[in-house]
């Protein structure tokens, strides 16, 4: 890999703040100056240090996001901002895509990576992977509506969700938890609309392994860390 791709991968600086720095002589690989940003390197094996400081190749970045309402779970929009429109300056460098996608209204836990290969696995249908929303709703949802959640209901369009869990909650505002296992186009909204209920505020909380964090504001991102299969 190119020097430069390496140091702008690691979050050092731009590509034209690199070259500079490396033309200033504070560049070292394997402890020597290096004097051009365009040679090969080895971002596993060789030592690459800035100011005398190591740096950490990092190749894929996973980013968690409390995401507001109003965003769009995509790289590109022409009405509305997307989710990228969030990401901080220090992770614009990666080529970063929302892994899935929530609704413009739902707000929540999403992930966000350049790891396709990451991303591919736990969207896929076989991996079941869990995601678990809190729902607001117009009005109370009942135990029939539990046990239909649970021997699967089906929406619009004549699919049958596999097993759903949903949990009732006390409050006053009528409300529930939902965990479901797959990802439908408007899933949740859909499998209340077919018990007669209106989602009226829907947030995921879960998803897979992760949760979101009670003090991670909306809006704002945390790095997490996924071991690769
Ligand atoms: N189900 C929905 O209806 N909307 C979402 O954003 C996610 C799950």
């Amino acid at each position: 890999m190119r020097l430069d791709k390496m140091l702008a991968n690691s979050g050092v600086g731009s590509r034209k703040d690199i070259k500079n720095m490396v033309k200033s002589g504070i560049v070292t690989v394997n402890g020597q100056i290096v004097k051009k940003s365009d040679i090969h390197i080895n971002e596993n094996t060789d030592k690459v240090c800035v100011n005398g400081a190591p740096v950490e190749y990092c190749e894929f970045v996973y980013l968690m996001l409390n995401k507001p309402a109003g965003y769009v779970s995509a790289t590109e929009d022409f009405k509305y901002p997307t989710v990228i429109d969030l990401v901080p300056e220090q992770y614009r460098h990666y080529d970063l895509f929302p892994v899935g996608r929530l609704d413009i209204d739902t707000e929540g836990l999403l992930i966000l990576t350049n790891d396709g290969a990451y991303a591919h696995n736990v969207l896929s249908p076989k991996k079941h992977v869990y995601k678990t929303y809190y729902a607001e709703l117009d009005v109370p949802a009942t135990e029939d509506d539990v046990n239909a959640f649970a021997n699967g209901i089906t929406i619009e369009g004549g699919y049958t969700c596999k097993e759903a869990e949903l949990t009732l909650l006390d409050g006053e505002t009528p409300s529930a938890l939902v965990r479901i296992c797959e990802g439908k186009f408007h899933q949740v909204k859909l499998m209340f609309k077919a018990v007669g209920k209106t989602v009226t505020y829907l947030k995921r909380i879960k998803f897979g392994e992760f949760e979101l964090p009670d003090d991670l504001p909306l809006g704002e991102f945390t790095e997490i860390y996924i071991k690769r299969e």
